[in-house]
């Protein structure tokens, strides 16, 4: 069987899926299916091919098939215990490089990003990648999760892409903290706290069999989606008093339902939080980004 045959044997699937598969299954691009129509396919990877286009049937997503995700122009590894990155977060990546674009060419400050549910590291690794040409040894780079499945993948990826970040375990951000106990940071010091968390409620979740595939304690938080973030909130208003860093900027993704719910929350954790809004390519709110500054030094001459 040729590569034209089978694509048009399974003709009742998306043109589009089938390539991407084959591609896959025969270790080469898409361009080459389309130069190389009456290219033969050998009987294993025929059955190869069968076995994923029947997963493909079944709802399971492309990127666990191949393994791979394009996010920001870049390819990540990914698998079963990794969301798979969606386009949605782009926007956040891009806010987050604008604001430390701007920061750096303004201020001398020394930054430590730190992602917060990294996931598969598609956010750390996309900003650390995108600001390489400016970051010369000023900014440090973190993500957490509480995955250790996931934070193995996001290593690798790390890896591949050649960013330098330190992955740590844990909740939220319990390991970070940890890391400065015995550590006093410094004035200079300005922390940008980046989240994609869970924030789908368990009702959003069974009404979109789409995402059954993908672990759901990655997709479902309690509390109508806000509990990881109203946790995440606590957890930084506490670190500001204790460890009085001078500036956090946090940027968090959230599904346009929760804008007033979350909003309340950060001013009940952090009174003085300055809040802006960032909608999606649909027109919906998608990106909240919180600026901090810590009172004492307002206070201060
Ligand atoms: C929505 S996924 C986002 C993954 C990645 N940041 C992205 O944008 O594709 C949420 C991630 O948060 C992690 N997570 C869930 N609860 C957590 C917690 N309490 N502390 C740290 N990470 C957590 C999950 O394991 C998952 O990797």
């Amino acid at each position: 069987m040729t590569i034209s045959q089978i694509l048009k044997k399974y003709h009742h699937i998306d043109l589009l899926d089938l390539q991407v598969i084959l591609a896959h299954v025969l270790q080469k691009s898409r361009e080459f299916l389309i130069t190389h129509e009456t290219e033969p396919i050998s009987f294993f990877n025929q059955l190869k091919f069968k076995r994923l286009v029947n997963k493909r049937k079944s709802g399971i997503s492309i990127a666990y098939l191949t393994g791979h995700k394009e996010f920001f122009r870049l390819d990540f590894l990914v698998n079963k215990h990794t969301l798979v990155p969606r386009p949605d977060t782009e926007i956040l990546v891009e806010t987050v490089i604008s604001h430390i674009t701007y920061h750096i060419t303004h201020n001398n400050d020394k930054l430590t990003l730190v992602d917060v549910g990294t996931g598969s590291g598609c956010i750390p690794i996309a900003i650390n990648k995108a600001i390489k040409q400016w970051n010369n040894g000023t900014i440090s780079v973190y993500a957490t999760d509480i995955s250790k499945s996931a934070l193995n993948v996001a290593k690798q990826n790390a890896q591949i892409h050649n960013t330098k970040i330190t992955f740590l375990h844990g909740n939220l951000l319990e390991s970070f903290i940890q890391q400065y106990n015995n550590k006093t940071i410094e004035q200079y010091e300005h922390l940008i706290i980046t989240a994609n968390l869970p924030y789908l409620t368990e009702e959003q979740f069974t009404k979109e069999p789409s995402i059954h595939h993908e672990p759901k304690s990655a997709l479902v938080a309690e509390k109508n989606g806000l509990a990881l973030y109203e946790e995440l909130l606590k957890q930084i208003a506490q670190s500001c008093t204790t460890y009085h860093i001078p500036h956090i900027t946090c940027f968090f993704e959230i599904d346009p339902n929760q804008t007033n719910t979350i909003q309340k929350l950060i001013l009940n954790y952090l009174p003085k939080g300055h809040i802006i809004i960032t909608k999606d390519l649909a027109g919906f709110d998608r990106v909240v980004k919180i600026t901090h500054h810590f009172p004492f030094l307002e206070a201060s001459p």
